[in-house]
């Protein structure tokens, strides 16, 4: 079992004749690995249960009761004396490596995983030249199990590294082992396609095969010919490390860095295949104007000219601007300057669902900041209890969900759910609580409730307010709706409030647990929900202690940067009041300073040298204010992407009625069918920049391939907008505008590009050099004083 942060209990060996100290429980396989004494293996997979079958990781221990051992699956024992090098290893591992060879295929010149097969490279490493075990091979042909994966029966050397992965991380169990001996092998439940099983198109059983048992349907090349670029993905906010192999322009494919990321190497089929998206020859290439009803393809210069000479009428609050929760921190600060320093509006939001809007308000509310208090990955560090709100992580963000599968197996988290989305976590958790959409909230409700009849809750001003608002909640009927018992609605409200330990005579404190929640495109209460379990969280005294607090899935892979740099009518970058006179004037003299008069254009547009102080318009209000004539032309930044959530109806039939729309995409969308002009976009693999995942994690996005056409980043788009309107923003530098980020975000402070470059880093950062922070509590990042009950 890996070591965790509650492991305090250390143990010192020898390995190799160096004294090493590791946490107890700690294999000696990882104990060796930690200290730089690396061990062959190819059964053992980071994260997963040892299995011990492959017997490559052999070492000796030495002494009178020394001997031969698995060092995957022998936990370090005090003042053990271990050998990984010895004589007796190294002819062990040969004779292993040896019986593998016997029946393993030897097509080497044509297997893709050639190059980087863990099995080629002990035969090497351990100078396998000749076999003297031999009997006639046994040939089959390739079995495809589903459309992007193959199956080759006499590579396969039964690691079950495939099957565990698909148990124990991604928690669906689509494939098995089946049959003994010679007759073993992969597959299905009854020999069916992968497409008909629980199977999520992960890959993960491709990517953790050591040999190429399991390879990639759509991957031809060597790897050697690849070129490699590390990077985030752009399709959720769990924001994964990719791999991202490429060469001639192309991706070839994703792969993994185990000890990297969020994610620690781990992937969903967004991340695995999502670059196919990204290269689809569907992807708009060219600008295109709309010219008597019909859209055109024009050259770049010529819509980016006629945007600027549109534009420069609407100058003022009769502008709006919608930015993309996908795009970078860099892209989207830039946006959010150019509608206020530029076009002088304060109207300017995010393109997200009224949901989601919904749960930022909450957060605000109740924290003071519109972020996740807690950290996805304390579920694997900290975690005794979590109650899980919403429909399927699995599927919105499948990353995070295998954190919690982790947690439920390894931990032994107790695990409440309130969703009647069917799931596999629900069929695995302790308590699952059927809980309609939009009902959740009613749940919580209840769990606040019983909570604080039975004196678990932390007094404080605002619990009376709650407590007076509880008394209209009905236990017994919400248990009844969720098909529940009204005591194990009890039991999961008081395994809540006690961090999975219940009361015990005596305790006061208790372990603290935490709150996932996610919300669907269309789910109502979604602010109700997010408030009901962020109160929740508060009378329980959980916020501010590893392994508790709240963690708000917004399902956009910037969602939270997005609001970190200022895309909100509400705000500044850094949460700044658009209404407070000193922070606008701090962004006005840094911003004012990039108007080039000589090149500003006449007739009525103006070098601004202040910020707009009126209330702007958010997402929420822009239908309305579109029908009331007030906001007559639009810039949408859109990434209409396979994963993406619909455009509201509403707001799409108010934008018709618009006298002018620009549309950054990079599909054809509802988006761009209503727009004047439409510039096509760059999507995350063709920029550089940063996203800011759920969990505030700031990470660097890098440049994989070029764009198809003439699509470019936002930032650029906007930069050459604003060029022609006579300001001057440094859209070719995303580096220097991290920096300016930096400068006026607070908890960016201490976060820069060379800093990134080493990892991400959680906000807030508050100075340079100063450590990145796993879970807000009061002083980092939360004001006592904002740490809210809303009671009704
Ligand atoms: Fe230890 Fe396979 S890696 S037995």
């Amino acid at each position: 079992m890996v070591a965790t942060r509650s492991d305090t209990k250390l143990v010192t060996l020898t390995i190799d004749g160096q004294e090493v100290t590791v946490p107890a429980g700690t294999s000696i396989l990882q104990a060796a690995e930690a200290n730089g004494i690396e061990v062959p293996n190819l059964c053992f997979q980071p994260l997963l249960r040892a299995w011990g079958s492959c017997r490559l990781c052999t070492v000796e221990i030495l002494g009178s009761r020394g001997g031969l051992i698995e060092s995957c699956a022998a936990p370090v024992r005090e003042g053990q004396q271990v050998s990984t090098i010895s004589q007796a290893v190294v002819e062990a591992r040969q004779f292993i490596l040896q019986m593998y060879l016997i029946d393993h295929a030897l097509d080497c010149p044509t297997c893709d995983k050639s190059g980087e097969c863990y099995l080629q490279d002990n035969t090497y490493l351990h100078n396998i030249s000749a076999n003297p075990f031999r009997r006639p091979k046994i040939a089959k042909p390739y079995v495809h199990l589903r459309e992007t994966i193959d199956y080759k029966w006499d590579r396969c050397i039964i690691c079950s590294r495939c099957t565990r992965v698909c148990d124990e991380m991604i928690g669906v169990t689509a494939i098995t082992i089946a049959g003994r001996g010679l007759e073993a092998e992969v597959t299905t439940s009854y020999g069916v396609d992968l497409r008909d099983t629980s199977c999520t198109n992960c890959g993960m059983c491709i990517a953790v095969c050591p040999v190429g048992a399991l390879t990639d349907r759509h991957f031809g090349h060597h790897p050697w010919e690849l070129d490699a670029v590390e990077t985030v993905c752009g399709f959720c906010d769990v924001g994964c490390t990719l791999n991202v192999e490429h060469n001639r322009g192309i991706v070839r494919r994703v792969t993994h860095l185990w000890d990297r990321g969020v994610n620690l190497g781990y992937t969903c089929e967004r991340g695995k295949w999502g670059h196919e998206q990204v290269q689809d020859p569907m992807r708009l290439r060219y600008a295109r104007v709309r010219e008597s009803g019909e859209q055109l393809d024009v050259e770049l210069d010529e819509a980016l000219d006629l945007v600027a000479e549109k534009l420069r009428h609407f100058q003022g609050g009769g502008f709006a601007a919608l930015a993309s929760p996908d795009n970078t921190n860099e892209d989207n600060y830039t946006l959010q300057q150019f509608t206020r320093s530029v076009m002088g509006s304060n109207n300017i939001d995010r393109l997200i669902t009224r949901s989601q809007a919904g749960v930022d308000h909450a957060l605000l509310q109740s924290f003071g900041v519109s972020a996740s208090t807690a950290s996805m990955q304390e579920m694997r560090t900290d975690s005794h209890c979590a109650l899980i709100v919403g429909p399927d992580i699995g599927f919105s963000e499948p990353v995070a969900s295998y954190w919690l599968y982790w947690a439920l197996r390894y931990r032994e988290t107790q695990m409440i759910l309130v969703t009647d989305d069917h799931q596999f976590l629900g069929d695995r958790s302790n308590r699952w609580i059927k809980a309609a959409p939009g009902a959740e909230g009613d749940v919580l409700n209840a769990l606040a409730k019983i909570i604080i009849e039975a004196g678990l809750a932390r007094d404080s001003a605002e619990l009376s307010d709650l407590t007076r608002q509880m008394s209209s909640v009905d236990v017994d009927a919400i248990a009844a709706a969720t098909g529940v018992t009204p005591d194990m609605l009890r039991e999961s409200a008081i395994l809540y409030a006690t961090g999975g330990r219940g009361v015990h005579d005596g305790e006061t404190e208790y372990p603290a647990s935490t709150i996932w929640h996610t919300v669907a495109a269309g789910s109502p209460n979604a602010e109700a929900t997010a408030l009901a379990a962020n109160n929740l969280a508060i009378i329980c005294g959980h916020i501010g202690k590893p392994g508790g607090g709240v963690l708000a899935l917004r399902q956009n892979a910037n969602a939270q940067g997005s609001i970190d740099v200022g895309c909100h009518p509400d705000f500044l970058p850094g949460g700044l009041l658009t209404g407070d006179d000193t922070s606008r004037s701090i962004f006005a003299e840094l911003w004012s300073q990039r108007w080039n008069e000589s090149a500003v254009p006449q007739n009525g547009f103006k070098p601004l040298r202040g910020l707009p102080s009126d209330a702007g318009v958010g997402i929420g209000g822009l239908a309305a204010a579109i029908e009331a004539g007030t906001i007559k032309a639009m810039y949408i930044s859109a990434q209409s992407h396979q994963w993406a959530a619909p455009v509201d109806p509403q707001l799409l039939a108010a934008l018709a009625k618009l006298d002018f729309l620009v549309v950054e995409d990079c599909f054809n969308s509802a988006l761009t069918a209503l727009a004047d002009v439409v510039l096509p976009t760059a999507m995350f693999l063709e920029k550089d920049g940063s996203f800011t995942n759920l969990d505030r994690t700031v990470q660097r996005v890098r440049f994989s391939v070029s764009p198809p056409g003439d699509a470019h980043g936002s930032t650029w788009h906007v930069g050459e907008i604003a060029g022609r309107l006579g300001y001057s923003l440094p859209s070719n530098n995303v580096s220097a505008i991290m920096d300016e980020i930096s400068s006026v975000v607070p908890v960016y402070a201490g976060v820069t590009f060379p800093r990134l470059e080493r990892g991400g880093m959680q906000w807030p950062v508050t100075s340079f050099g100063a450590e990145q922070t796993v879970y807000l509590s009061v002083g980092r990042g939360l004001a006592p004083e904002d740490i809210k009950i809303v009671a009704d």
